[in-house]
């Protein structure tokens, strides 16, 4: 029976007895965090280079600690490093074999807690996972602005209140996913340089009284500004209760989700018999074990879905740290699995949207179609009588009359006869009016920045590409 007289390796000093089964089973967290166990060598072999530095251990004891641990990294990485959970966490794993092999391991620890060391491992896992997301965020904005360039003739009706509004094209409308997931990258970078400041030296909570070089480490780890100087946290306690850089961290996520969510709606609608704007590729589709004429978009229902999770992750990394005394507390624990989650599904649903939008094909006729309704254009004839000299809000209810006539004769906006308008405005007698409602004019004239007009999309077609192969 593990309980009786068995003790903790590693803290089980003061202990007569170890702990129950059911208490080792409970309190591991080696079966997740063992994620971070290539972090915990960076970690750890900086430490001991540092230790060396000082003098608290020898250059031999050195080179011994950091051939040890880079032999169980070898393992670990071919799968053949034993997990133990009653060495309880990636950390005294690590270090338990590290003794077992390496005389010198049991100097490793000195001048250091699994608070501190945990901290680090996270700053450094965390910093990796924004850099990774970046690079899918930015695949993903390629595969959108090769899809508004190649399909930069479509022009499709712009929603909102999800009913008909105004013309734009389906490269602008693209590129308004591309302006959602730029704002993400950015955010990503934010983090990233949010986390990158090391907190190694803070000990368990107050440090420690032997001689250590926090810079040292920071430089070894790469905690450096952009001058190369060494960024290390100002507060010991702060710096091992700290979980601002995790919850950032799901927080980029998950607004990140909310955006491919959004995409995600905006194609399954597209996508549906009704729209039928695009269709998606026979890979990212399914199925239905019943229906045999069914093609369901499941890998854009399944990012929506999706982005619910990481919205769950952010909040139950909130409610986890919101009541917790300073500084380190075991719940704490919990964060992990949330962090980790969080950056699996972000990226697996930015490759799923980049694959799936790789391979749709816009459906040029339906979009023709439902974008040739000359009421979207009603907007533009106001425009034309506030040019010969109308107040907008009368034009606006011009134009509306305009529009009931239609419906009530059953007859386009462009087809209503000079007659009947000459009551509603002298600026309607001449017929010019009608020139309005040529799309292509219509579009061009939509010339500004931010603007859906050809010119104007495809100057932000380069701006992208440019920008995208400066960062790839
Ligand atoms: N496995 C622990 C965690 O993830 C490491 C830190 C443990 N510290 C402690 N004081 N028990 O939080």
């Amino acid at each position: 029976m593990a309980g009786k007289g068995n003790k903790q390796a590693t803290w089980g000093g003061r202990y007569r007895k170890g702990p129950s089964p059911l208490m080792v089973q409970f309190s591991e967290s080696v079966s997740f965090d063992r994620e971070l166990a290539r972090y915990d060598i960076q970690g750890s072999t900086a430490h001991a280079r540092m230790l060396a530095h000082v003098g608290l251990i020898s250059a031999d004891e050195r080179d011994a600690i950091v051939a040890g641990l880079t032999s169980i990294l070898e393992r670990i990485e071919a799968g053949r490093f034993e997990w133990k959970i009653e060495s309880e966490d990636v950390h005294m794993n690590i270090e338990q074999v590290l003794r077992d092999e390496v005389p010198a391991g049991a100097k490793l620890h000195t001048a250091r807690s699994r608070n501190d060391q945990v901290a680090t491992d996270m700053r450094l896992f965390l910093r990796e996972a924004c850099a990774l997301v970046m690079t899918d965020l930015e695949a993903l904005m390629l595969v959108l602005v090769d899809l508004a360039e190649n399909n930069a003739h479509i022009l499709l009706p712009g929603y909102t209140h999800l009913q008909r509004a105004q013309p734009v094209s389906a490269a602008h409308h693209l590129l308004a996913w591309v302006e959602m997931f730029a704002r993400d990258r950015k955010r990503f970078a934010q983090v990233a340089d949010e986390v990158n400041v090391c907190p190694l030296g803070s000990g368990a909570i107050a440090g420690s009284t032997l001689p250590i070089d926090r810079e040292f480490v920071a430089r070894e780890l790469d905690f450096v500004d952009a001058e190369g100087r060494p960024r290390i946290t100002q507060n010991s306690m702060d710096a091992v209760a700290d979980r601002d850089g995790y919850i950032d961290f799901a927080h980029a996520c998950a607004l990140c989700g909310v955006h491919m969510s959004r995409v995600a709606e905006d194609v399954i609608l597209w996508n549906s018999a009704e729209f039928s704007f695009v269709e998606l590729p026979d890979e990212y589709t399914t199925g239905s074990s019943l229906m045999p004429q069914k093609k369901n978009p499941d890998s854009m229902e399944l990012v929506r879905g999706k982005s619910a999770r990481l919205q769950g992750n952010l909040h139950a990394l909130y409610a986890m740290v919101k009541g917790l005394p300073l500084t380190y507390n075991r719940d704490l624990q919990e964060d992990k699995p949330p962090v980790f989650d969080s950056l699996r599904q972000t990226r697996a649903c930015l490759q799923v949207l980049a694959g799936a939008l790789g391979g749709a094909c816009l459906n040029g006729v339906r979009c023709a179609e439902a974008v040739a309704d000359p009421a979207l254009l009603a907007t533009d004839l106001a425009d034309y009588l506030v040019k010969q000299g109308v107040p907008f809000r009368d034009a606006h209810h011009i134009v509306g009359a305009m529009v009931a006539m239609a419906e009530d004769k059953a007859t386009p906006l462009d087809r209503l006869r000079d007659e009947d308008l000459k009551a509603l405005h002298p600026a309607l007698e001449s017929g010019q009016w009608r020139e309005v409602f040529d799309l292509s004019r219509a579009m061009a004239a939509r010339d500004r920045p931010g603007m859906p007009g050809p010119a104007q999309v495809q100057t932000r077609i380069t701006a992208w590409r440019e920008e995208l192969s400066r960062q790839g």
